[in-house]
């Protein structure tokens, strides 16, 4: 089963605070959004590869770390995945950049990729895959099937609220993939909102209502 990180750093439940909070505008969300995303970046990153290395100080030789093994890709799921990529690439600025955009088939309801494109060598880098909400667990999935079917096999999913519901979901579908989240919400109203959650992350992020 795929882990699941709840990050209960004081800064980002401080933040996350301020983003449910309904007077909070558009300039401010979008603001902490990118705050919040560079916080969860450092923790999403906690696990890659070091190696040592030698270096010269002004003074002397010592050894120190670098990144080693697998490069980054950031891939948002457009369209509130964009409002994160900035935070996440503060603390990992050479990473790549994906986009993966998908919509819900009115007839099915099945969600369909309208939109992917990736760097080239995705199979050999740590993918973290932006989401400020993961509610049903729909497009998540089917942003993962998209990715594995294109070769990704490390992804971890970073997101700032989730609900119980779409967290088991992403769980049973794709166990190696680790979830890392802000909190974990109440449950889905009927319209497949996040309750207490944010509202709707895209339209708060761009003044789209
Ligand atoms: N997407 C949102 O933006 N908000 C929710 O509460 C659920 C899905």
């Amino acid at each position: 089963m795929g882990e699941l990180i709840v990050m209960n750093h004081p800064l980002i439940q401080h933040k996350l605070t301020i983003l449910r909070k309904k007077e909070t505008g558009s300039k401010d969300f979008r603001e902490i959004v990118r705050e919040m995303s560079a916080l969860m970046g450092y923790e999403v990153t906690r696990d890659l590869e070091t190696e040592e290395v030698e270096i010269e100080t002004p003074l002397t030789k010592t050894v120190g770390k670098k990144i080693s093994g697998k490069k980054v890709a950031v891939v948002p799921i457009l369209r509130a995945g964009l409002g994160m990529v900035d935070g996440v690439l503060s603390v990992v600025p050479g990473a790549r950049i994906g986009h993966i955009g998908m919509f819900r088939d009115p007839d099915t309801l099945n969600p369909v990729t309208y939109y992917c494109k990736l760097p080239k060598d995705i199979s050999e880098r740590t993918i973290i895959l932006l989401d400020p909400m993961l509610a049903t667990g729909g497009s998540l999935v089917a942003a993962i099937d998209e990715l594995k079917k294109l070769g990704a096999k490390d992804i971890r999913s970073l997101n700032i609220l989730a609900a119980p519901e779409g967290i088991e979901v992403v769980q049973k579908s794709h166990p190696d993939v680790d979830i890392y989240v802000g909190s974990v919400d109440d449950y889905l109203d009927e319209h497949g909102y996040i309750i207490p959650g944010l509202g709707d992350a895209g339209d708060r992020l761009f003044g789209t209502k």
